[in-house]
């Protein structure tokens, strides 16, 4: 006996594990990003900056995790290729020094890149009827919704 459910996560896994790999390879690239930007940050707001590099990478890195293993559940393959993670994140490394204020401004474009590949995630997930992939992903876009405000109001 065949659960209809469970016919409609089997087919949609390959695709939903394609875009799970991407906001994977996002997420690891981020989280790099973040913490390069905690070592090398300068200026008078130095310690804040410093922390909330520091509390963004932790949640990155926990949420790559959290990301990958669902990739493994679905029995896809969570790609921890840090040259095809590169390939296939369009959130790119800067690669000059920059001030605080490009910092923050380049984390923030991360942020909302990664918002926008959760909330496409989950809504391929929700097409094929996993709700706990679409959980997992509405989770983790609140999460970088939330960042994105802690570092849209450095600018203003
Ligand atoms: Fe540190």
């Amino acid at each position: 006996m065949t659960f209809a459910a469970e016919k409609l996560d089997t087919d949609g896994r390959p695709e939903i594990c394609a875009a799970l790999n991407t906001a994977l390879a996002e997420t690891a690239v981020s989280t790099m990003m973040a913490q390069n930007f905690h070592w090398n940050v300068t200026g008078m707001n130095f310690a804040p900056l410093h922390q909330m590099f520091q509390g963004i990478y932790e949640d990155h890195f926990a949420g790559q995790d959290d990301l990958a293993e669902r990739i493994k559940a679905l029995d896809g393959h969570a790609d921890g290729n840090l040259a095809r993670m590169l390939e296939r994140s369009s959130i790119v490394e800067p690669q000059v020094d920059m001030t605080s204020t490009d910092l923050i401004a380049t984390l923030l474009n991360a942020e909302e890149i990664l918002a926008a590949t959760l909330k496409a995630t989950g809504e391929i997930a929700a097409n094929y009827g996993d709700t706990i992939t679409e959980d997992l992903c509405i989770a983790r876009g609140q999460v970088h919704e939330k960042f994105a405000w802690m570092l849209r109001v450095h600018l203003r």
